[in-house]
């Protein structure tokens, strides 16, 4: 599978992800956002799930995104942020015209060699990248057992990106922050989440049916969630941050 077609794949399960996906902790956003930032952009925004923690923290956002109907998501959730379809490699934003830019979940999906000098032009001086990432947390049984039947071995290749994302010059060294938090969801939440995974939504349809309802039956025996009207979905948010 060519992975730009993994890139691009998000727009056809954009309901499920802005109704499954969790939002970001706020420790998270703090380290960052620097204090003094007061215009930053979300880039690869998705359907606004980083950014509505900024516009929660009355900062001036702009969100870029690539796929219109993840945009489509965001603006009408967040209908007074000013959302532009682009991408990391080009933003279509001015040169110098903001203070940091956020990459939620989304570096992965970038070709840095473009997308390094894109951000560094759009930054003003002294302006800080930073990268995020939520990932499960599959030391608990019941969620490695629900992943296992959905292609875990993809998760724990995101998890190495995550650990040595690629940025470089001219960002300085970088900084990180691994925190978490607890997603609560229920049956129909953990589905969507699958459902809305890059390689869930590239599956022909009747794989993509067999998988969902392997996942469904899991949920439905498993000791630990059967019967369970919220099931509390724990996570890890890795963090980067690196300065121009
Ligand atoms: C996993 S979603 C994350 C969305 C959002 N930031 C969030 O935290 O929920 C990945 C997003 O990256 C976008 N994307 C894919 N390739 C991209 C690129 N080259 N530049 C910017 N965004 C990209 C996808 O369209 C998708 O919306």
């Amino acid at each position: 599978m060519d992975p730009s077609a993994h890139a691009r794949s998000f727009g056809a399960a954009a309901g499920a992800y802005a109704r499954a996906r969790p939002g970001y902790p706020a420790d998270a956003v703090d380290f960052l956002v620097p204090p003094a930032a007061r215009r930053v952009l979300d880039l690869g925004a998705g359907t606004g799930k980083f950014t509505a923690a900024l516009a929660g923290r009355a900062l001036d956002v702009v969100a870029v995104e690539p796929s219109e109907q993840m945009l489509a998501e965001l603006t009408a959730a967040l209908p007074g942020v000013p959302a532009h379809r682009g991408s990391a490699e080009a933003t279509g934003l001015p040169d110098g015209c903001v203070d940091a830019v956020v990459v939620a979940q989304a570096w992965h999906w970038v070709d840095p060699a473009r997308a390094v000098p894109e951000v560094a032009r759009v930054l003003r001086p002294g302006g800080t990248l930073g990268l995020v990432w939520n990932l499960r947390d599959h030391e608990v049984p019941w969620v490695r057992d629900v992943w296992s039947v959905a292609q875990l071995r993809v998760e724990e290749e995101q998890a190495m990106e995550v650990e040595e994302p690629v940025v470089g010059p001219p960002f300085g060294p970088p900084e990180r922050l691994v925190t978490g938090f607890e997603h609560v969801t229920d049956r129909a939440g953990i589905l969507d989440l699958i459902a809305s995974r890059s390689y869930v939504i590239v599956l022909p349809e009747d794989e993509r049916a067999a998988l969902l309802g392997e996942v469904a039956e899991v949920l439905d025996r498993h000791p630990d969630l059967r019967g369970r009207d919220e099931i509390r979905l724990p996570y890890r948010t890795w963090c980067v941050r690196t300065s121009l």
